[in-house]
């Protein structure tokens, strides 16, 4: 129903401004919401101490403020990933500060973190959760742009949600705050974790902390990463963030503008941090794969190269739930493969 619904609009979402579009998808999301939720069963799979219905999950960014977490499960996702948050509210960049490829199946966005902040995001999840309405809901966290303190500014954030986060995703790698990827940076990333770590640990809760990284590191960069998240009780990666770089192939008219790149160009970038972080990581610290699915094919690959869960956000722009009823028919067919291997 819901699916029938996005397809007869769908052509309405693409002649409209992106970021109005956005919104009204939100706020379909959020009415379709309220009917009782049903996920789809890929098979069950535990990870990080959490039990996934399947393996694909919406990307932070979508639902930046948790508004829509219940219709986006209708949709099909297994988890949802809400945020960024920052400790208080903020407006974001300029406008115009989303940008569709339409020919490259691409987005550039300069949004900035605009949120409500950790207060009211953590008031919606509370009121959710008092609800009955449960689910796998990580939370994304950063740094206000005009903070004094920003390392404070992590473990500030996930003090509001260590009530209602199935996870947490520290968030240093989006190119839209200046000099934020700079914490990706041992001398920072360090006391960084370790401050949302204590708050986790304070808490009593068994929250898992993941970090988010961004695309266009060095090798060098990677490794000492790695070496971070496997010498911490950090349970992994998400890789990758949107990208910096304009790779020659783009063909799309908004390709100058400054910004994150995300969708279908970002593929091979986000896979070959990838793969590389598969094969420096312990064999127990886990992978989401983020950047540039766009069919069945793209997600299996990522799943090939060693990432345990994955999350799309930009080609769901252009090919609506069709995309996630591909993928999860994928990842059924794949788990009843395995399943009879194993007989
Ligand atoms: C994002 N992304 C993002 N990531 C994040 O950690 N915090 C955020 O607030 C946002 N905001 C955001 C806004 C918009 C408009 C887009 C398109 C993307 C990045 C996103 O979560 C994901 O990592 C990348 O977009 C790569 O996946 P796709 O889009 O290629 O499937």
């Amino acid at each position: 129903m819901l699916s029938s619904v996005f397809n007869i609009l769908s052509p309405y979402f693409q002649t409209q401004d992106p970021e109005e579009a956005h919104l009204l998808t939100l706020k379909m999301l959020k009415y379709y919401g309220m009917v009782p939720t049903f996920t789809r069963n890929s098979n069950t799979i535990q990870l990080m101490g959490l039990d996934f219905p399947n393996r694909l999950g919406v990307a932070a960014g979508f639902d930046k403020n948790a508004e829509a977490i219940d219709g986006l499960f209708r949709l099909g996702f297994g988890f949802v990933e809400i945020g960024t948050v920052t400790p208080l509210p903020q407006k974001g960049n300029e406008k115009p500060r989303l940008f569709r490829l339409k020919e490259d199946q691409a987005v550039i966005n300069r949004m900035g973190f605009n949120n409500d902040g950790a207060e009211m995001i953590s008031k919606r999840l509370k009121k959710r959760r008092y609800n009955g309405q449960d689910g796998i809901v990580g939370v994304n966290i950063g740094a206000n742009k005009d903070s004094d303190d920003r390392v404070r500014d992590y473990a500030l954030c996930a003090s509001a949600f260590t009530d209602v986060a199935s996870y947490f995703t520290v968030n240093v790698s989006s190119p839209n705050t200046e000099g934020l990827r700079d914490l990706q940076a041992a001398e920072y990333l360090l006391p960084l974790l370790q401050g949302v770590l204590n708050v986790v640990e304070t808490s009593g809760q068994a929250i898992p902390v993941l970090l988010k990284i961004a695309p266009d590191l060095m090798q060098e960069d990677i490794e000492e990463i790695a070496d971070i998240v496997n010498n911490m009780p950090v349970a992994g990666i998400i890789a990758t963030n949107t990208t910096l770089s304009r790779p020659d192939m783009l063909q799309s008219k908004d390709k100058g503008e400054r910004g994150g790149l995300s969708g279908a160009p970002l593929l091979d970038i986000s896979n070959n941090v990838t793969s590389v972080l598969r094969s420096l990581l312990l064999p127990e610290k886990i992978i989401i794969g983020a950047g540039g699915i766009k069919s069945a094919d793209t997600a299996r690959q990522k799943l090939d190269i060693g990432a345990d869960l994955l999350q799309i956000y930009s080609c769901l722009v252009y090919q609506g739930p069709q995309l996630i009823n591909e993928i999860l028919k994928m990842l059924e067919a794949l788990a009843s493969a395995e399943k009879s291997a194993y007989i």
